[in-house]
C-alpha cells in the first residue's frame, strides 16, 4: 500500500501510529490537507488491522457524504482501491453496516453524524459502540461532549493489534472549545503528552491546486485570518459585543464600590446545566453554580443569601422560562422572560437581547468586577466572547445570537453570562426602581 503524503501530512500521520498520541488534532487553515490525512489514516488502519471499526464523524451526515466521503474515494482512487472489490458502500437501509464502508478484511469505518440534538442530548446513541478509533472532520461544529465520547468507545481489538484509542481531530480555526482546551494549551506549551497539535497552512499542502490557492489569497477580514493565515487568535470583534480586554478586566476590577444588593439566577433546565446564583453589590458579584440541584434547594439558597445580606425579593431576579418560575412565585422574586419585551426601547428584539446588550457596555466601560474561583473565570471567559450580535449586515433590531448557536460553539449552555445578564434589568426599569425605594 503506498501512501503518499505531505510533509506536515507525514508528522501527523506518525503521531497517529505512535503508542503514546491520543489525541492528535491536525488544522489552522482550509485545504492544508485535512480531509485526505484523516481518509488516509483511515484506509492505513483497516487494511493493516483486518476487523477493526473506526467512526468517521462530523455534525452531520449529509456534509460528511458530500465533502469528507467525496475525499475518501479520492483518496482511495489514488491508493488503486477499487469500489466494490476492496471496499463497498453501505446505505442508510443496510441492516448489518448502515451508513458504513466496509472492506473486504472486515474492517468498517462507520459514517456518524455527532451534532448534539435534543432528543440525544447525553449521545446515548453512541453508547453501544466498541470501535479502534476515530476521527471528526471540521470538528469545531460538534460539542466537545461528542469528542468525550467518542473516546470511551474506544477498545475494539486494540490490545491484540498493539494499539491504543485514538481520537484524530480537524478543524479550521474557531472560537470554539477547540480553541480552549487545545490551542490556547498548545500555545503556553502546556499540551499533556498524550495530545499533539500540528498546525497545517494551505502553503504547507504541495498538493493544492494553485488556482484555488491563488483563490485563497484573496480573502479578506476575518476569513482571510482563519481561513489562509491559519490564525487561531484573530479577532471576533466585528460581531463580539464585548472586547477581550474588558473580560480580562472583569476578574481584576476589585476596587470597584460596593453598592446595593441583588441576586440574579438562572436555573438548570431538566437537571442538565448549571444553576448559577450571583450575589451583587452594585456592580460586584459573587458566583455560586450547582449541579443537578433540586429546585426547592435552588430557593432555599436564594432565600439564605436574601436573609443574609437584605436583598428584598424585587431585587431578586429569576429566569422564568423554564424551571425557574417555581422559585420566582415561592421567594416573590421578579421572573425573567428571555424572549418577552424590551423595557422602554423597542429597539431591541426581545428583553434577554438587551439585558446582554446592558452588560455588555457595563463591562467594556470596566464596571463591572466578578469574584470567582479560576474554573469558573475561564467559563465565564468562553461565554463573554459568544456575546455577538446577530444579524450584523441587516438593518433590523438588535439582537444577540442565539443560544443554540452559542451552545454549539462552547458544547453547553451559557449559564454564567445568562445569570450575570438579567442583572441588568435592575438598570434601566424605572418600576422596579420604584419598587425598591418605596
Ligand atoms: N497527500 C495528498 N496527496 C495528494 N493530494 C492531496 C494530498 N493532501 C491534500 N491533497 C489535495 O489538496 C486538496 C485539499 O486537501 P483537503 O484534505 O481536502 O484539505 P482540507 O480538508 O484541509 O480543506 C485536496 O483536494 C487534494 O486534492
Ligand atoms: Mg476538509
Amino acid at each position: 500500500m503506498e501512501i503518499k503524503l505531505n510533509k506536515k501530512q507525514t508528522r501527523a500521520f506518525d503521531l497517529l501510529n505512535d503508542k503514546k498520541t491520543t489525541t492528535v488534532f491536525y488544522g489552522g487553515s482550509v485545504a492544508s490537507g485535512k480531509s485526505w490525512l484523516g481518509c488516509s489514516w483511515l484506509i492505513y488502519s483497516c487494511l493493516t488491522y483486518p476487523g477493526t471499526k473506526y467512526v468517521m464523524g462530523r455534525a452531520v451526515l449529509k456534509t460528511l457524504k458530500e465533502t469528507t466521503l467525496q475525499t475518501f474515494l479520492k483518496v482511495a482512487h489514488s491508493m488503486d482501491l477499487k469500489q466494490d472489490k476492496h471496499f463497498t458502500l453501505t446505505s442508510a437501509q443496510d441492516l448489518i453496516n448502515p451508513n458504513c464502508i466496509v472492506f473486504s478484511n472486515g474492517s468498517v469505518i462507520l459514517l456518524k453524524d455527532l451534532a448534539q440534538v435534543p432528543s440525544d442530548p447525553d449521545y446515548n446513541s453512541l453508547g453501544s459502540l466498541e470501535i479502534t478509533g476515530g476521527w471528526i472532520d471540521e470538528c469545531a461544529e460538534v460539542p466537545r461532549k461528542a469528542a468525550d465520547i467518542l473516546m470511551t468507545r474506544m477498545r475494539h481489538k486494540l490490545s491484540e493489534n498493539g494499539l491504543i484509542p485514538k481520537l484524530f481531530i480537524s478543524s479550521n480555526p474557531t472560537k470554539s472549545w477547540l480553541y480552549y482546551d487545545l490551542w490556547l494549551p498548545y500555545k503556553a506549551g502546556q499540551l499533556s503528552d498524550d495530545k499533539a497539535f500540528i498546525q497545517a497552512l494551505p502553503g504547507d499542502n504541495e498538493f493544492i491546486d494553485p488556482a484555488y490557492l491563488a483563490q485563497l489569497h484573496k480573502l479578506e477580514g476575518i476569513d482571510r485570518q482563519r481561513l489562509l493565515l491559519g490564525n487561531w487568535d484573530y479577532s471576533t470583534s466585528e460581531d463580539a459585543l464585548i472586547s477581550y480586554e474588558a473580560i480580562e478586566n472583569i476578574f481584576k476590577a476589585s476596587h470597584l464600590p460596593e453598592g446595593d444588593g441583588y441576586i440574579s439566577c438562572d436555573v438548570a433546565r431538566f437537571g442538565k446545566d448549571r444553576t448559577v446564583i450571583c450575589l451583587w453589590s452594585g456592580f460586584r458579584a459573587k458566583i455560586f453554580s450547582y449541579q443537578k440541584q433540586s429546585l426547592e434547594e435552588t430557593a432555599d439558597q436564594i432565600r439564605h443569601l436574601m436573609n443574609k445580606y437584605n436583598v428584598p425579593p424585587s431585587r431578586v431576579i429569576i429566569d422564568s422560562d423554564g424551571l425557574g418560575a417555581g422559585p420566582v412565585d415561592s421567594l416573590n422574586a421578579v421572573g425573567f422572560v428571555n424572549n418577552g419585551r424590551p423595557q422602554n426601547d423597542e429597539n431591541y428584539k426581545n428583553a434577554k437581547s438587551q439585558v446582554y446588550y446592558q452588560l455588555a457596555e457595563k463591562i467594556n466601560k470596566f464596571e463591572l468586577f466578578i469574584d470567582a474561583d479560576v474554573s469558573i473565570q475561564q467559563r465565564i471567559r468562553e461565554e463573554l466572547e459568544q456575546v455577538r450580535q446577530a444579524d450584523m449586515d441587516k438593518d433590523v433590531k438588535k439582537a444577540i445570537i442565539s443560544k443554540d448557536k452559542v451552545k454549539e460553539v462552547l458544547g453547553r449552555s451559557p449559564d454564567y453570562s445568562d445569570a450575570l445578564a438579567m442583572r441588568m434589568y435592575f438598570d434601566f426599569i424605572p418600576e422596579a426602581w420604584a419598587q425598591i425605594i418605596f
